[in-house]
């Protein structure tokens, strides 16, 4: 048994492999680490399982796997999972696109008691060097699409991160792709994350293998893991949904304010423009307090902002959800000619999500610790 296990998943990887060992081996040497190496390889057809063999003869820590069916980043990283020989896993790029000189401090967060620890290129201190606009346009879309199963994470799709075995112990992966941290995070049981800073540099030598096949194989990927979550409760996507649901029942409340407060001012007399104005602000404080009461408990009790900061972040937010609503509805009625309540409907639609998934990260995101 060893303390981790660094996972590197290689295809045709004949003018990495070399490098990437000794490096990572140096890493444990300097470190005091009882590290094991495993290697899992799609049966390249270049000289990669060679010089694995090769090196073999002289390190007792390095395993290699040579995989012949169902070829894949993905699933070379599962299988890795399955063989390897200790409790915690770091998986790494071959290409030297990670620095594998953050692999104590990942495996220190982990003995520190996070279950997952993530090599992040999108907080602060993290970054990108030599990507092309393109690709960047790219990572930033499945970024964000990752975000929504996962919203406290910066950077759900890395490639180069560490989890415990009792993470993916339990969780029916099905890996596919280039994202299976993507996949680890959204079916996976663990509830603390913690993510280090890195610069991501792009491999030197050789090509990246990213396809527009592996775009459609990750659109096709979230909506498994959403559809995932609804059986499997114990997953964060889970966690997130549920989120969505109290926020949506807490809109429903503030709808029936708005109205109580609307006609209760009108049968006092107040002209309807102006109970108008006090039903929507009374309503847009009540699904505050439902909110930071209820729906974001944990967020607001760790939040570093005031109450009455989150307040006027919310009113701010909501206000740009009521224009949302307002515009698409217009559009659709003036430009589309569509049913006015259809169009109605279809803008509050857009302002709830425009609220939920701007209110999740500026009201209360998630601070950690
Ligand atoms: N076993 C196996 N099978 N390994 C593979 C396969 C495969 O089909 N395809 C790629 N790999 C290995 C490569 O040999 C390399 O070690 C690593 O997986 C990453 O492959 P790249 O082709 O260099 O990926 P990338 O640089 O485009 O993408 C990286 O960044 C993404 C984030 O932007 C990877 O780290 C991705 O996992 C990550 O999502
Ligand atoms: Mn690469």
């Amino acid at each position: 048994m060893y303390d981790l296990t660094v996972i590197i998943p290689t295809f045709k990887e004949e003018a990495n492999i070399r490098n990437i060992i000794t490096e990572v081996d140096a890493v444990f040497q300097k470190n005091a680490l009882n590290g094991e190496i495993l290697v899992v390889d799609d049966n390249s057809p270049d000289n990669t399982i060679a010089i694995v063999n090769e090196l073999k003869k002289t390190m007792k820590n390095l395993n290699l796997l040579v995989r012949t069916s169902d070829h894949g980043l993905s699933q070379s990283v599962a299988d890795g999972f399955l063989h390897a020989c200790s409790d915690v896993f770091v998986v790494i790029d071959a290409d030297m696109s990670h620095p594998p000189s953050l692999i104590p401090k990942m495996f220190e967060e982990i003995r520190a008691g996070s279950e997952v620890v993530i090599g992040s290129r999108y907080m602060e201190g993290g970054g990108i060097k030599k990507w092309p606009l393109k690709r960047r346009i790219i990572s930033l879309g499945a970024t964000f699409l990752g975000r929504l199963l996962v919203p406290d994470i910066t950077d759900p799709v890395s490639g180069f991160f560490a989890v415990r075995q009792s993470v993916v112990a339990e969780a029916h992966l099905k890996p596919r792709g280039y994202k299976i941290l993507l996949e680890v995070l959204g079916k996976g049981t663990w509830e603390n994350d913690k993510e280090i800073p890195f610069e991501f540099s792009d491999r030197e030598i050789g090509t990246s293998k990213l396809k527009i096949k592996t775009i459609i194989e990750y659109a096709q990927q979230v909506l498994d893991i959403t559809l995932y979550s609804f059986t499997h409760h114990q997953s964060a996507a889970w966690r997130e949904w549920k989120k969505i649901f109290k926020f949506g029942i807490v809109g429903l409340t503030g709808i029936v304010v708005n109205v109580a407060i609307l006609n209760l001012l009108l049968l006092a007399g107040v002209r309807y423009e102006i109970a108008l104005v006090f039903a929507i602000v009374v309503a847009i404080f009540n699904n505050f307090l439902w909110n930071d009461l209820w729906t974001f408990k944990d967020h607001a009790r760790k939040s570093i902002s005031s109450i009455w900061k989150r307040l006027q972040l919310f009113y701010v937010v909501s206000a740009g959800g009521a224009l949302i609503n307002y515009g698409v509805a217009v559009i659709l009625v003036y430009v589309v000619t569509m049913d006015g309540n259809l169009a109605n409907l279809c803008g509050i639609l857009l302002g709830f999500i425009w609220n939920f998934v701007v209110n999740r990260r500026v009201t209360w995101p998630r601070t950690r610790g």
